[in-house]
């Protein structure tokens, strides 16, 4: 198990067994309001995107166990004067304990990680990884069926530029699980991705239409259209509405399944689910906080 001083970059780079001691660190912080643990650190949140839960729940995170928080976000850091990612990082890491990143940029957290002597944990690059999210998923599920494996896992949306989707996919797809990839033609999963899941020998198998699958599904996670990854905008108009889930979707679904979605949502999922019992996303968020408390301890090793 090492955690300790460690960089979070991809959820590829974790084991069952680290992710087991990860949920249960977590489980300890699902009741603690707050401890000095971390007391006298300081985190550096870099983020170059917009944020709400991820930005948050780290700062709060961060705050229940007495760490200092600075945030820089990409409108008033000095990036938009034309300094490059280097440099800013080479301050944060000067200045700070603990970097945590989210950037447009495929692979700036790894870059990160390779020039900054403090861990760096990466909050979303690009259309590439939200490691510390998929975490929370997977712990969503373990949270509500006890288990992590033999589900019925259904994607819906947009899987081809969704970070956190991907992430999710290839995190459940460490155990034993059977995934439905349900998406319009054009946002399937992308090819390098589906390639190297097949190769892993994991059972997924592709979907354009949901109520062919509904009944099945033990899971349901549904992701937004990444309007902002869109190279052709008029490509995102054509694909605009082609997806979305209501109440009347999951009629033919499973009493136990559950709807989850890493938010924020758009128009791919209607407010009328909110009050079923279907619906996980939010607590899905709120486990943002004893979750990112428990990665942040481990990370300082400090006790719980
Ligand atoms: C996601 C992200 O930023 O990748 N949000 C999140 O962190 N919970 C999902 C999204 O923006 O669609």
């Amino acid at each position: 198990m090492n955690w300790f001083n460690r960089d979070i970059i991809t959820i590829e780079n974790f084991s069952r067994e680290e992710l087991e001691h990860l949920f249960n660190i977590a489980d300890k912080y699902m009741n603690i309001k707050f401890k000095d643990s971390l007391k006298g650190k300081i985190i550096a949140n870099l983020f170059l995107e917009p944020s709400t839960r991820t930005r948050v729940s780290f700062e709060v995170a961060a705050k229940r166990l007495g760490a200092e928080v600075v945030n820089v976000t990409g409108e008033y850091a000095s990036i938009k004067k034309g300094e490059s990612l280097y440099d800013t990082l080479k301050m944060l890491d000067s200045y700070c304990d603990l970097i945590i990143i989210r950037s447009p940029i495929e692979g700036s957290a790894q870059f990160a990680a390779d020039i900054c002597e403090h861990p760096v944990i990466n909050a979303g690059d690009g259309t590439l990884n939200h490691p510390t999210q998929a975490m929370i998923d997977l712990y969503t599920i373990k949270n509500t069926f006890n288990r992590l494996d033999k589900l019925n896992i259904g994607v819906y949306g947009d899987l081809k530029y969704g970070r956190a989707v991907v992430s999710f996919i290839l995190a459940i797809s460490k155990y034993d699980n059977k995934i439905y990839a349900i998406s319009p033609e054009q946002l399937k999963i992308r090819n390098e991705i589906k390639d190297e899941l097949l190769n892993k020998g994991v059972k997924i198998e592709e979907f354009t239409n949901l109520e062919h699958v509904i009944s099945e599904l033990d899971v349901l996670y549904v992701t937004r259209l990444q309007k902002e990854r869109f190279v052709d905008l008029a490509e995102y108009e054509r694909v605009r509405g082609s997806y979305k889930l209501d109440l009347k979707s999951l009629e033919k679904s499973k009493p136990n399944m559950i709807v989850m979605h890493p938010l924020p949502r758009v128009e791919e999922l209607t407010y009328e689910l909110d009050s079923t019992s279907k619906q996980a996303y939010f607590r899905q968020a709120k486990f943002g906080i004893p979750l990112r408390m428990a990665i942040l301890s481990l990370i300082f090793g400090v006790e719980v």
